[in-house]
């Protein structure tokens, strides 16, 4: 990537595409959002497609533990998702999900959605549609470039992205995290709620995918000592490192 982004067939230059994986509370969606602002990328948030399919079976009263329906259901989600940042959205069938995709019900749903492997391959496929689009997008326009983050983008989704990154936090870091995002607090009880859904999620997670070690060619940050602002910072630099 040195000497400047690359350019397609069309003459056009390729935006940017960065990867981003990570645990529960490793702060990834925090971080790639601040720098996806902060470089005029788009920003993509995986785990919130899976949320997205998980609300959308339950309304329908589907029963999560059957493979096939879930997965003919997901085949089907009217999922429109938008990239901006400063103001990323999620709507099913129109219906904005957003706000209630982060509600504990989803989140101790999701990790059966999220092991079926065949909502795994179309909610894969759709991920890379969404990078593509901002890669190249067709037409006159250069791409915007976009920073996707999730557990398997630098591994399955976008192997072949410009920036790869796992970032980790040890579980201290990570639990304080969440129950501050979830509880609004870190005391006993609020980390104890957390818990359970940080520490199994990622056990049932970590199933189908491997988000605890950096694969080859990608950079691990561990911002386990580190504050918001200077996990931004070093990732940022790691982006505009080969920018
Ligand atoms: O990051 P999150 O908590 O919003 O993720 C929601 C769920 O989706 C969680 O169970 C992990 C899973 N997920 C996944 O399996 N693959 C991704 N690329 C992103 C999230």
């Amino acid at each position: 990537m040195a000497g400047g982004e690359p350019v397609s067939e069309r003459g056009q230059r390729d935006g940017l595409v960065v990867a981003i994986d990570g645990p529960s509370g490793s702060g990834k969606s925090t971080i790639s959002r601040r720098v996806a602002a902060e470089l005029g990328l788009a920003f993509l948030d995986t785990g919130a497609m899976y949320r997205a399919a998980t609300w959308w079976c339950v309304r329908q009263g589907i029963d999560l533990a059957d493979v096939d329906a879930v997965a003919r259901a997901v085949a089907e989600l009217p999922l429109t998702i938008g990239t901006d940042p400063e103001n990323p959205s999620f709507a099913v069938g129109g219906e904005d999900v957003s706000v209630v995709i982060r509600s504990t019900e989803i989140s101790t749903a999701v990790s059966a959605v999220a092991t079926n492997l065949a909502v795994r391959a179309e909610l894969q496929r759709r991920q890379r549609g969404v990078i593509e689009a901002e890669r190249h997008p067709g037409g006159r326009s250069e791409g915007r470039g976009i920073i996707a983050e999730g557990r398997d983008i630098t591994t399955v989704v976008a192997p072949d992205a410009d920036v790869r990154i796992l970032l980790i936090a040890d579980e201290t870091a990570r639990l304080a995290r969440r129950a501050r995002e979830v509880h609004g607090a870190e005391d006993e009880a609020a980390l104890e709620a957390t818990r359970d859904q940080v520490l199994r999620r990622d056990a049932q997670d970590s199933t189908v995918s491997n988000f605890s070690t950096a694969a080859d060619g990608v950079i691990t940050v561990d911002s386990s000592g580190m504050s918001l602002e200077q996990t931004v910072a070093a990732v940022r630099t790691l982006v505009e490192d080969v920018r």
